[in-house]
């Protein structure tokens, strides 16, 4: 694809003030386009005229390749200096096709898979008119209540590191201006997922060591994998926005990391300066937020009102404003679209780009990917022979399980449970009863006594359950994490007239599943798989796929222990026995145990892995010295499979606590029937490294292990000396 060669520094040059300060501001497309002048309202409270509209360097969710090409042709009209606009939009998980939710992405544990999503998100979007995504959201989680969990890949770094930069590397490709690729922007920085209580847009308040060990990292990966944007996050950190924090986004961002990208505040942010009571006064909000690098301000209007007056008072440098202008600029010329404002798209390519049945195919494997088969007595895979089955509870039979943030995904478009189980059995007797609501508020016991007679009937039953898509996603928190409702009544009643079900569950998050748990044989675990999620379960459930993901997110026992995470610092008086009801004066609860219900890393499969043994080639290493660690799995079993091998560390002594375990690598690897493999992986001293009490990142010497196995079931150890 050939590059534009327009000299943005010359076209730079050519801009008045308020044309410089346009490229700056971001509105909605609502406000553009030929219906625009009737939508007055909101564009009168942002106290921006109609007229201004021209002046706009780039703009945010649209509907397709039309409306994008009828905003940019009629912007190009009117701007004199034929600037593109660039389109902005939040391709989370798919543009139409719609892939499983990242929290599902994190535990396939698989790189490629998400690389492979996020490619065909690029493709489908950049066809419909998008050329910068708002992905991917790395935000480190712990608190299963927050609704935006199902953004982000999990508890733990380390995973969440490798996913963001895939992410990265696939929406961007090798050339911004190829029509394959789109720019992405990484979020919400820093640490939105420390909302107290898991309460969305809470304040957060981190120790430096902790925001450096568990929440920075994903950040700064995406940032070492060229990511070109970034969105600092809605919440106050230590007590100060991240929009205006300085040490964040200066020292931290800047200073240290060096990105050089387009930064774009979240969605009036800095609007939001006023509701954090730190001004009233937006000329000194957008000084503020322009001090601390934001190039461009979402859906606020302080830029458009302040800038200007900011430069021509000699309160902000025009060399500064300029060089945010060309940052802007730069990225308009490597996305191509001096030469080609469109980015070719078209509504013709985007119908014949998007839905595809290769891009269906992609996202059905990815579901199967991404779902954890959380408890297996044996029941499941089912048999394709039987004769009558009851399809029960709320997800039985609809189709909405795309998830929040699904983009211009349609439900319409999404296979349901009964669709997929119909088109793998055509033969099947199915009866189909949804028994109750999932919503919390929907509490009508009417449909109970035929979803208990379908499933005496039958032989087999699957409980389809779980929380209602909306339930997740921003501005979408729960304080009680379990199947709202009444469905665990539906569940009993219908256990107890058929204890052959097997429960198949759909969330944006992890949730409270304990009693379901000692009453089911078997629960698979969906969380909203998207556009294919009902092929992918019949798949899962009859065994023509196998299940390989592992949990990415602690699932509680009780929504008490949240926030609950594997990673956690050793306490002083741990439990000899952590799922040991109550034990005198060690850290734990009256009543429940430490450990969660299912634990990071945890996933059954229909094969049986065992590890036979793990290795070191030394027993010390040197600063730079490596160490290669060879771990042997047998698939015991009949059935091919996938295993997720996992390496956990623990530093036994340094001069601040670390964390029991951490995952420092892991590999996805297919074992046929009965082989056995041996995965090896080097560990070097960088990955011992922590933050000691002034921050320093450096590893001590001394005694560490290795194990496998999963977060809280580690099945081999071996420990090495660190010299
Ligand atoms: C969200 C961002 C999103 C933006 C634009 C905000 O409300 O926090 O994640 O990118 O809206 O849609």
């Amino acid at each position: 694809m050939a590059r534009s060669d327009v000299d943005v520094k010359k076209l730079l040059a050519q801009m008045t003030l308020e044309e410089k300060v346009g490229q700056l501001v971001q509105l909605n497309a609502m406000f553009l386009g030929e219906s625009s002048a009737e939508i007055t309202g909101p564009l009168e409270k942002l106290g921006i005229p109609q007229s201004y509209m021209s002046k706009l360097g780039s703009t945010l969710n649209f509907h397709g390749a039309q409306e994008m090409m009828d905003i940019q042709r009629k912007h190009l009209e009117e701007d004199r200096n034929h600037i593109p606009l660039m389109f902005m939009m939040d391709v989370i998980h798919g543009f139409r096709t719609i892939f499983p939710i990242p929290l599902g992405l994190g535990a396939s544990f698989d790189p490629e898979t998400v690389k492979e999503c996020s490619r065909m998100a690029a493709r489908e979007a950049s066809a419909g008119g998008v050329q910068v995504t708002f992905t991917p959201m790395v935000d480190y989680v712990r608190d299963a209540r927050w609704g935006r969990v199902m953004e982000s890949c999990g508890e733990d770094p380390y995973l969440n590191s490798v996913m963001g930069a895939a992410q990265v590397e696939a929406f961007q490709g090798d050339d911004l201006a190829d029509h394959d690729n789109i720019a992405a922007c990484v979020k919400h920085f820093a640490a939105y997922g420390g909302a107290e209580a898991g309460r969305d847009y809470n304040t957060v308040e981190i120790s430096e060591r902790l925001l450096r060990e568990y929440y920075l990292p994903a950040y700064k990966a995406c940032i070492d994998a060229g990511v070109k944007m970034l969105m600092p996050s809605f919440n106050s950190l230590n007590g100060v926005p991240s929009i205006a924090n300085k040490w964040l986004m200066n020292k931290v961002l800047k200073d240290e990391w060096g990105f050089d990208g387009v930064i774009i505040s979240d969605y009036n942010a800095i609007g939001e300066l006023k509701k954090h009571g730190i001004t009233d006064d937006m000329r000194l909000g957008a000084k503020m937020a322009f001090d601390c690098g934001c190039d461009i301000e979402m859906m606020s209007s302080s830029y458009y009102k302040h800038l200007a007056d900011l430069v021509n008072d000699g309160e902000i440098s025009e060399q500064k404003l300029d060089e945010a202008v060309l940052r802007v600029l730069e990225l308009k010329k490597e996305l191509g679209l001096f030469e080609d404002p469109y980015h070719g798209a078209s509504p013709e390519k985007e119908n014949s780009v998007c839905l595809t049945p290769e891009h269906r195919d992609i996202a059905r494997r990815a579901a199967e990917a991404s779902a954890v088969l959380l408890k297996n007595d044996g029941i499941l895979p089912l048999s394709e022979d039987i004769k009558r089955i009851a399809l029960v509870g709320p997800f039985a039979a609809t189709n909405e399980i795309k998830g929040s943030w699904s983009c211009n995904g349609e439900n319409e478009d999404c296979v349901s449970v009964y669709e997929g189980i119909r088109s793998l059995l055509p033969n099947a007797e199915i009866i189909v009863a949804e028994g109750c609501s999932a919503k919390y508020d929907e509490l009508s016991e009417e449909g109970i006594d035929a979803a208990v007679a379908a499933a005496k009937g039958a032989d087999a039953v699957v409980l389809c359950l779980g929380e209602p898509q909306k339930y997740s996603g921003e501005g979408n928190s729960r304080a009680d994490i379990g199947l709202p409702g009444i469905q665990m009544q539906l569940a009993r009643k219908v256990i107890a007239a058929n204890p052959n079900a097997v429960a198949l569950t759909f969330s944006g998050r992890p949730l409270v599943l304990t009693e379901l748990d000692k009453l089911v044989p078997a629960i698979l675990h969906m969380w909203f798989p998207g556009t294919e999620g009902g092929s992918a379960a019949a798949d899962l459930l009859f065994g023509r796929a196998n299940p390989s993901g592992k949990v990415p997110m602690s699932f509680p026992k009780a929504v008490g222990q949240c926030p609950i995470y594997y990673n956690h610092p050793s306490t002083g008086r741990p439990k000899s026995k952590p799922d040991e009801i109550h034990q005198p004066y060690s850290s734990n609860y009256i009543g429940c145990g430490n450990l969660p219900l299912y634990p990071f890393g945890h996933g059954l499969s229909y094969s049986s892995f065992v590890y036979e043994s793990l290795e070191l080639d030394t027993d010390t290493m040197t600063k730079d010295s490596e160490i290669t660690v060879s771990i042997t799995v047998l698939n015991d079993s009949d059935r091919a499979g996938k295993e997720v091998v996992q390496l956990y560390m623990h530093d036994i002594w340094a001069s601040a606590v670390r964390p029991i375990q951490s995952l420092i690598a892991f590999e996805k690897t297919e074992l046929g029937a009965h082989e056995r493999k041996t995965i090896t992986f080097k560990v070097r001293e960088p990955m011992l490294r922590f933050y000691d009490l002034d921050c320093n990142h450096i590893s001590e010497p001394g005694e560490f292990t290795l194990s496998t196995g999963c977060a809280d079931h580690l099945v081999l150890t071996k420990s090495f000396t660190l010299k």
